[in-house]
């Protein structure tokens, strides 16, 4: 085969993505070169972070050009090697390209193990979305047993993961969601001692209140907006907010009208900080390890929504923004 598919980006998204931003075109596949390998794409991470790379405003990450593939964390198996460092058969993950076939540079890849975890969990719970969740909540978090932690998109990749080590490390753990299904799913598979489905509540505030009755001394935000402003009603003396995402307002045309935090924040000697999983790159092997353990020891569970073949990339990433994932999203080619 000397052509493969790809999936480009065609428009930059206006509001929520439609699936006509994107375009699946055939391309050739380059002559491998020396130390570069030959990879088949098997399963891809489709994340809510890439929306943000589909913009041009200036970021964390390189807006994805136009009419150019997109890439993600993807696992791929290696068809032909010209780098001493794999060998045909090798399973390895990397920011890679939207494409069933593809070469790469062996620099940026690692290796996985197949026979110690299943290839999709190195997207999602031994991946970036398991780090985000232990680094997150561990780093800015400070969590101290017997506190109150407030995880929003809870059902989602990285908070189905937050609510579970936090119960691991002795809090009282409280979930927002989208769904009464959802929220069915964090209390009886996670352990999420409460669930809030924020679309059957109309006063979140009061609801969020209810739920800890104590008062939240962390708040591991994913969400943003609206939900998060309701949380500041609720937050202890010296609490912590990690701003881990808002993807409530990625869609965003118009800046968001947020209430002001200041206040809050002074009133309550609280802090809230920007997280990133990058900046924490020295800590990486020992939130692998410390996953690992936890998931042998069969103290963590992880659950995925997996779409198959590879033109369902990009409605799986629009899937993302209507909830239609329960865990980590990911698409199996
Ligand atoms: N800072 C970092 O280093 C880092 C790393 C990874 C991820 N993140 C961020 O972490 C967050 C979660 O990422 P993930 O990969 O775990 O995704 P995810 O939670 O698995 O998927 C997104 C979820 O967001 C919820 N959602 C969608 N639109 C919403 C809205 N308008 N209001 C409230 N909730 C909404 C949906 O669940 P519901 O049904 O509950 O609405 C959906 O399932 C994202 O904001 C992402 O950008 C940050």
């Amino acid at each position: 085969m000397n052509t493969t598919k790809t999936i480009n980006l065609k428009t930059r998204p206006k509001g929520k993505p439609k699936l006509t931003d994107f375009e699946i075109s055939t391309t050739d596949i380059p002559y491998l070169q020396q130390g570069e390998v030959l990879l088949s794409s098997k399963y891809v991470s489709v994340d809510p972070y890439l929306r943000g790379r589909m913009s041009d405003a200036p970021s964390y990450v390189e807006p994805f050009k136009l009419n150019k593939p997109i890439s993600s964390a993807i696992i791929a198996e290696v068809l032909e090697t010209k780098n001493a460092n794999f060998n045909k058969g090798d399973f390895v993950s990397g920011m890679l390209q939207w494409k069933e076939i593809q070469t790469a540079k062996g620099d940026g890849l690692s290796k996985v193990d197949k026979e110690q975890a299943p290839l999709s969990a190195y997207l999602g719970i031994l991946g970036m979305t398991g780090l985000t969740a232990y680094l997150g909540l561990t780093e800015i978090g400070k969590p101290k047993k017997g506190e109150t932690l407030l995880v929003s998109g809870a059902a989602g990749a990285v908070g189905s993961i937050v609510g579970q080590i936090g119960k691991i490390l002795g809090l009282r753990v409280v979930g927002i969601a989208g769904t009464d299904e959802k929220i069915e799913m964090l209390k009886s598979e996670f352990g999420f001692d409460v669930g809030i489905n924020y679309n059957a509540t109309e006063n979140m505030s009061a609801a969020i209140a209810t739920a800890c009755p104590e008062g939240v001394d962390i708040y591991f935000d994913n969400v943003g907006g609206e939900i998060s402003d309701a949380v500041l009603f609720n937050i202890n003396k010296f609490s912590r907010t990690i701003n881990c995402g808002a993807i409530s307002v990625y869609n965003n045309t118009e800046p968001p009208k947020s209430i002001s935090v200041q206040p809050f924040l002074v009133k309550k000697s609280s802090s809230m900080q920007g997280f990133l999983v990058f900046d924490y790159v020295d800590k990486h092997p020992e939130g692998i390890r410390k996953l690992s353990e936890w998931l042998e020891q069969d103290k963590l569970k992880y659950t995925e929504t997996i779409m198959e073949v590879f033109e369902n990339i990009p409605q799986a990433f629009l899937d993302l923004f209507e909830g239609k994932n329960k865990g980590k999203m990911v698409v199996k080619l």
